[in-house]
């Protein structure tokens, strides 16, 4: 391509060297959806104010309706000489609309084009991630109360610490999730403020109507500074930031999915259809898909890394660096959104061992805090308490058995409080004595996968669109 042909041809004489050309392109070939969109409500904005003749704003977005139809058939080659979306729809324009075509960009810069572009990419990764979200907490809270009585040994320091249900475990992922779901919905009020008529940096020196394509665009706002409108990726960051949580959160599970499924462990029987086998080993069964949650959040990390690194040391406004955000959050995208899907499909198929984590869940004195507890309700101080259910282990210990198996009479010789009734004490008393709001008790478990349900609606708020982004990848 000549120099003349460029957008900014007027300036330049020779072809752009290849090797920079290919260097400079970016990967918003996907995103034209949203390039379209915003013209189409730049055009007509421009016509009805009377910045560009009436005839001409019909003819341009007659015109990207037909540009349109073009990219969703496919039927468009991508031209790298072109630099970007941006362009590529101009150029298109110009075949279908002719001269009209060059009122397009009045009043209009590519950097505000592209924060507005990337604006609409990041409203729409958030209302994937979201509604993943959401899905994956129903799940959540199905599984809660399906399991809100099945004991399984609680952890701290990958310890037995206390018998809890497997309902009330599975139900702090679904509260983790819940707030992974919330910052994508805050994420997504933030991002929504319309850049459009920023120009490069400074404004517009022409009569917009701002709230006009703002209200087109579903846009809650107009930007109140230019500059900021311009160069600002917060919203970016804010995405990967919640990406990163939730992928975290994920990887959590993922390891513990790992771990429930070892034969050290018994918890869990992987179902076929989410775990592969061994090349040589024929018995094995293994927990690729948890494994490959867990190994793909450091890339997630690693692009809210990427991205803040960007923006440390731009001055404003707009640098070319930042059209490396696309590429961050639509990599974090893939991974996050797919993460979610297949663990709200691959959760509920996990085959617990019921009967293995109740044993597990009465073994290794794990009802030592219980009995203090009940030492504590004959008047004793707690520490105290501690102290009596110590010696009491370590005489377990000793003997080789567990508290509940030591004859009366060693309890007797450690507290005259102790009364028969020590020795009904058992998993199931212990779950329902945590009866508070919060709480392990079966009855409080119950309680708050109602209350968590409640929190998120039924049905997504719009039906399930594959976002361009994703589609262009063939996810
Ligand atoms: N392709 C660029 C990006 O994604 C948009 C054009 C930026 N403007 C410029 N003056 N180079 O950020």
């Amino acid at each position: 391509m000549s120099g003349e042909q460029r957008q900014w041809g007027g300036r330049f004489e020779g072809d752009m060297d290849a090797l920079t050309r290919e260097y400079t392109a970016g990967v918003d070939q996907g995103l034209y959806e949203y390039d379209i969109a915003g013209s189409v409500a730049h055009a007509r904005m421009l016509g009805r104010q009377g910045i560009i003749p009436q005839g001409d704003a019909d003819a341009i977005v007659a015109g990207l309706a037909v540009v349109l139809e073009q990219f969703r058939r496919g039927e468009v080659t991508w031209r790298p000489e072109l630099e970007d979306i941006h362009t590529h729809v101009e150029t298109l324009l110009r075949e279908q609309a002719g001269e009209a075509a060059g009122r397009l960009h009045t009043a209009r810069s590519r950097n505000d084009q592209v924060s507005l572009l990337n604006r609409m990419l990041v409203r729409q990764l958030c209302d994937d991630a979201a509604e993943a979200c959401r899905a994956f907490i129903l799940v959540l809270c199905d599984l809660g109360e399906r399991h809100a009585a099945d004991p399984m040994p609680g952890y701290t320091h990958v310890q037995r610490a206390q018998p809890i249900t497997l309902g009330h475990h599975l139900l702090a992922y679904g509260e983790m999730v819940l707030r992974d779901r919330e910052r994508f919905q805050q994420c997504r009020e933030r991002a929504n403020v319309l850049p459009l008529g920023s120009g490069a940096l400074a404004g517009s020196p022409y009569p917009l109507d701002r709230s006009m394509v703002a209200a087109e665009l579903g846009f809650a706002a107009v930007s109140r500074n230019s500059l900021d409108a311009t160069a600002d990726r917060d919203f970016a960051a804010e995405f990967l930031a919640a990406c990163a949580i939730t992928q975290m959160h994920l990887s959590r599970l993922a390891e513990e999915v790992v771990l429930w499924a070892s034969a050290e462990f018994g918890f869990v029987k992987l179902p076929d259809g989410f775990a592969t086998g061994s090349s040589i080993m024929p018995q094995k069964k293994n927990a690729d898909v948890a494994e490959l949650a867990r190994g793909r959040t450091g890339r997630v990390y690693g692009e809210l890394l990427n991205l803040l690194t960007n923006l440390k040391g731009q001055p404003l406004a707009y640098n070319r660096d930042l059209q490396e955000d696309k590429e961050a959050i639509m990599a974090a995208s893939r991974v996050v959104v797919p993460t979610l899907r297949i663990f709200a499909a691959m959760v509920p198929q996990l085959v617990f061992q019921l009967g293995r984590m109740r044993e597990a869940a009465a073994q290794s004195f794990s009802l030592a805090t219980d009995v203090a507890d009940y030492l504590v309700k004959k008047g004793m101080p707690f520490r105290d308490a501690h102290g009596v259910v110590g010696r009491l282990v370590r005489e377990c210990e000793e003997r080789g058995c567990e508290l509940n198996e030591l004859p009366f009479a060693v309890y007797r010789e450690a507290s005259e409080l102790f009364g028969e009734d020590i020795l009904a004490l058992d998993v199931d008393s212990a779950l329902a004595a945590r009866d508070v709001p919060g709480g392990t008790a079966p009855v409080r478990v119950r309680a708050a996968a109602a209350e968590l349900r409640g929190l998120v609606p039924h049905r997504g708020p719009h039906p399930p669109t594959p976002s361009p982004a994703a589609a262009g990848e063939g996810e």
